[in-house]
């Protein structure tokens, strides 16, 4: 989204860029892998509820954080502390610190996020193989070679962080996530389509009952704080990316029902894929859990139907695409921020971040291979840096931001973007006082619950 600071023209472009930056690995391969550490049925009931009362009232103060301010997270802190009153200068000063770990979180992320990107390039590779010389393909042989060969995910990483890079240093981004958003029906159709034939499976019935069917016995001290870490991973806030996304946003589109719209859509997406691997994963042909579940599972899927590879084909491109229009989201918000606070070339910025990202890349990506002997309660290097920085980094600094929204940002500010300027909703006060509600009484409550629960369980 260039240089210059510009608006979407659309709604429609702004809702294709948004959702094509939340779909992504969050929603079709860890939703699926953390209900299933989790229990099932009471975990998705948990994570619909949640993302309704803390994950939407957040997405919409990100967004209306960086509209008014037309900046990204570190110049939006900057300037509503600045625009605040004098003696609360001090007492907010920590604030700024906020800007720079959701950087940090974004770089992290984006590193291991870009390894798992490398997997489905992997899986995309094969299936062309396959496609092409007419050889069976090999699930189980294709995951454990991977899993085996460090440097191939090395390899496998760079390439997808090479992409992303030089499409955030061409500045070519915005058109990118639109194609990606474009791609996103067919991705869904896929899916539904992939659904509907994990429906017709014999376990079908059995795992609609773990996915749908809410035991409470099944949840953990530490199922809360996992619901809450993911809500805000898979609608990309916490972040400073939506921050990022609402500078861009034409104050023609109201934010609230935006804010609606993107999280149903995410939910929905999750759900289909909860419905499309769990049969899968009961089938009992691979048992599989943790981050390799839906590379173990899926595939055999493809190979059960007449024109079933082709399918998968079609699948993992789009998955790739969803992939890649998150990583372009979280560089796009190092970049844009990076500039905004230093003035430093844009190349020059997209090369650095990414470089350090690669770096950052290395450990996961030789997870399974050189660090194998790492083990942290059971949990390999992957899923411990992904546990650490989503069930406890991302709530914490979800939680400033909804501090600075709710006493930093103007009151004036605030209920500017509840105006409606379509006049579709005329009980606008009222929305804005549950919104303001939510943030103080329920975001802050639940993050902190979810917090030190997860801290009892460890102690
Ligand atoms: N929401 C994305 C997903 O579900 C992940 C993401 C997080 C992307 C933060 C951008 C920023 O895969």
């Amino acid at each position: 989204m260039g240089a210059g600071r510009g608006t979407w023209g659309t709604q429609f472009g702004f809702y294709l860029a948004a959702i094509g930056s939340a779909f992504g690995l969050g929603n079709i391969w860890r939703f699926p892998y953390i209900v299933s550490e989790n229990g099932g049925g009471a975990f998705v009931l948990l994570y619909v509820f949640l993302v309704f009362i803390i994950g939407m009232p957040l997405l919409v103060g990100e967004l209306i954080l960086g509209r008014s301010t037309r900046s990204g997270l570190m110049r939006a802190i900057d300037i509503v502390i600045d625009e605040g009153p004098k003696k609360d200068n001090e007492k907010f000063f920590r604030f700024k610190w906020l800007g720079v770990g959701s950087l940090i979180l974004c770089g992290i992320v984006l590193a291991y996020y870009a390894v798992i990107s490398g997997w489905v390039l992997h899986y995309l590779s094969q299936l062309t193989v396959t496609a092409m010389t007419g050889s069976p393909f090999d699930p189980s042989g294709t995951l454990s070679f991977l899993l085996a060969n460090g440097w191939l995910q090395v390899l496998l990483t760079s390439v997808h962080l090479l992409v992303v890079i030089v499409i955030v240093a061409k500045d070519v981004e915005e058109g990118i996530e639109r194609a990606v958003g474009f791609m996103m029906p067919l991705f869904v159709v896929l899916l539904l389509v992939l659904a509907v034939k994990s429906l017709s499976l014999p376990s079908a019935p059995e795992a609609m009952r773990f996915l749908l069917y809410p035991d409470f016995s099944s949840l953990s001290m530490q199922s809360l704080g996992q619901a809450v870490g993911h809500v805000f991973f898979t609608l990309s806030v916490g972040f400073g990316m939506m921050v990022t996304f609402g500078s861009y946003l034409s104050d023609r589109v109201y934010i609230p029902i935006a804010g609606f719209r993107v999280a149903t859509m995410d939910s929905f997406i999750s759900l289909f894929a909860g419905v499309m691997i769990f049969p899968l994963v009961m089938v009992g042909i691979q048992p599989a859990t943790g981050p390799e579940m839906l590379f173990a599972s899926l595939p055999v899927l493809f190979g059960s139907f007449s024109g079933g590879l082709l399918f998968g084909f079609g699948f993992f491109i789009c998955l790739y695409l969803a992939a890649l229009g998150a990583s372009i989201g979280l560089l796009e918000t190092i970049v844009s921020n990076f500039r905004e606070s230093l003035s430093v070339k844009r190349a020059r910025a997209v090369w650095l971040s990414g470089g350090v990202c690669f770096l950052f890349a290395l450990l996961p990506a030789l997870s399974s291979s050189v660090f194998q002997g790492f083990d942290f309660g059971g949990k390999g290097l992957l899923e411990f840096l992904d546990g650490l920085l989503i069930n406890w980094g991302l709530p914490v600094a979800a939680l400033i931001t909804s501090q600075v929204v709710l006493y930093k940002l103007s009151d004036l500010k605030k209920k500017a973007a509840f105006e409606d300027p379509g006049s579709e909703f005329h009980d606008t006060e009222k929305i804005y006082s549950h919104w303001i509600f939510a943030l103080r009484w329920v975001v802050s409550p639940i993050v902190i619950l979810a917090l030190a629960l997860q801290l009892l369980s460890l102690l």
